[in-house]
């Protein structure tokens, strides 16, 4: 379908996607607004998330659900208030995540361990248990989850994130068998360093008189393809899990990284 010469592949179809508010979700619902698709939308700040719906200017199709993806019954609100809105969910995009405290295992808080771990893996598992009760009765249905490069290699200094990511990858997994017979697929995207906030601000723990330029600089150095990644790619890669071009695609991990991984796996 096309109108004003646009592309309207996901016109009628809703996606409902968490950490909205922030570069990657905001990249996505943009991507398939622009699509036709309707939008629901969670983010923990309502603020943050009002603010970026009126940027991105989504006037319609739009419903917005701050909660908190670490909390069940929010969950299961979320989940059940874009179904009464919208009658269905065709795509989750399973994404509200934090970066890790940059701590050795020899100094981990584990206060901080058991905050990113309920975000970063409960919140990822519960979206899931609610969005798929609903995908199993639709007989159909996608979900991508964020994982990250993290959840495949390691460096010092990342254990938490990295356990939490690696996480993510089995959960999908795990889900894309328990799904596959009610026609209902999983996927994961890894993706490598993307240029946002989250990486900046995380290089910033480290060091707080770095510059942007400063880390942008240092990360290219160490990704094969020389840049970060723009959010805009990642939104292709979740629009292709997406849709019916991916159609045999279930379980899959998707490598969104300039070759990062690929050194050393
Ligand atoms: N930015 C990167 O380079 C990068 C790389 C690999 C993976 N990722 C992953 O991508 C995902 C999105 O990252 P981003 O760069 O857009 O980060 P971001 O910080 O810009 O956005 C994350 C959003 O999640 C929301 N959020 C946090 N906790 C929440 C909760 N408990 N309930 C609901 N919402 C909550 C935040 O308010 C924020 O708007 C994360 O899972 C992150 O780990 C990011």
């Amino acid at each position: 379908m096309e109108r004003n010469g646009e592309k309207m592949g996901f016109a009628g179809k809703t996606i409902l996607i968490t950490g909205a508010a922030g570069t990657l979700g905001r990249a996505i619902a943009q991507r398939f607004y622009q699509e036709g698709a309707c939008l629901a939308l969670v983010d923990l700040d309502a603020e943050k998330l009002e603010r970026a719906a009126a940027e991105e200017g989504f006037t319609e199709r739009t419903l917005l659900l701050p909660a908190d993806v670490t909390v069940e019954e929010q969950v299961a609100g979320y989940v059940e208030q874009c179904r009464e809105h919208f009658g269905k969910i065709d795509v989750f995009f399973n994404n509200a995540g934090i970066t890790g405290a940059r701590s050795r295992i020899a100094d981990m808080e584990l206060q901080h361990f058991r905050k990113l771990m309920e975000v970063n893996v409960s919140g990822i598992l519960l979206g899931m248990k609610y969005v798929l009760r609903v995908m199993y009765e639709q007989e159909n249905g996608c979900i991508i989850n964020t994982a990250s490069h993290k959840g495949k290699m390691c460096v010092a200094g990342s254990g938490d994130y990295a356990a939490s990511k690696s996480a993510v990858i089995m959960l999908t997994k795990v889900a894309a068998l328990e799904s596959a017979e009610h026609h209902v697929r999983v996927n994961c995207i890894l993706p490598g360093i993307v240029r946002s906030p989250m990486i900046f601000e995380n290089q910033k723990k480290k060091n707080p008189a770095l510059t942007e330029a400063e880390i942008e600089g240092s990360f290219a150095k160490s990704i094969p393809m020389k840049r970060m990644c723009r959010p805009e790619e990642v939104a292709d890669a979740v629009h292709f899990l997406a849709s019916e071009e991916a159609a045999y695609m279930t379980g899959t991990e998707l490598h969104l990284d300039g070759g990062t991984t690929a050194v050393s796996l």
